[in-house]
């Protein structure tokens, strides 16, 4: 298989599981488990982090791939997906900083003795998290789009 389409195999399932973490985090904070929602986003974080440098070091090794090759519905949907990734970095980071504002509060503890956080907080803390989450599955779709324009084209 060509290395480059076996690189990207692998961001997708990479991809695949930051969304299964995201579904997963989600659950656990509506049965109030916090600890364990925030174990899942950040591990999910993490992953984001390993894509963004294992892409650098595709760019240095494989090079950019050719896109005069693909048809229009594949370049467009590529752009598509890269500004889902960007939503999704952009999002997921505001909803990590609102995370953090919770500290201490709690909705974080779950400690009633503890003061409340701040109503704007937490409403922007969903917000960004749905407005993430909702970027990773988009972004997840079109993956799997330009996956197969990559199998197809191989
Ligand atoms: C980028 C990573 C994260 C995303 C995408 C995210 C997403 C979300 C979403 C979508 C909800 C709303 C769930 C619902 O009401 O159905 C939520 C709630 C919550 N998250 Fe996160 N989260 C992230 C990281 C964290 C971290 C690191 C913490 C730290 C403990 C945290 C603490 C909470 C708490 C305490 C709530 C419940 C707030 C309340 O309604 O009382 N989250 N998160």
């Amino acid at each position: 298989m060509d290395a480059k389409v076996l690189y990207w195999t692998g961001a997708f399932v990479n991809l695949g599981v930051i969304v299964l973490l995201a579904f997963r985090g989600i659950a656990q904070v509506r049965r109030g488990d916090v600890e364990a929602h925030r174990r899942s986003m950040l591990g999910g974080a993490a992953l984001i982090v390993a894509f963004l440098v294992s892409y650098v070091f595709k760019l240095a090794f494989l090079g950019r791939e050719d896109l005069s090759l693909w048809s229009d519905l594949h370049v467009n949907n590529l752009r598509f997906h890269e500004t889902c990734v960007l939503a999704m970095l952009l999002a997921g980071g505001f909803a990590l900083t609102r995370a953090r504002a919770m500290r201490g509060k709690r909705e974080r503890s779950r400690d009633p003795a503890d003061p409340p956080a701040s109503p704007a907080v937490v409403r922007w803390h969903h917000r960004a998290g749905f407005a993430a989450v909702g970027a990773s599955v988009l972004g997840l779709l079109t993956a799997g789009l330009i996956l197969a324009g990559m199998y197809a084209r191989s």
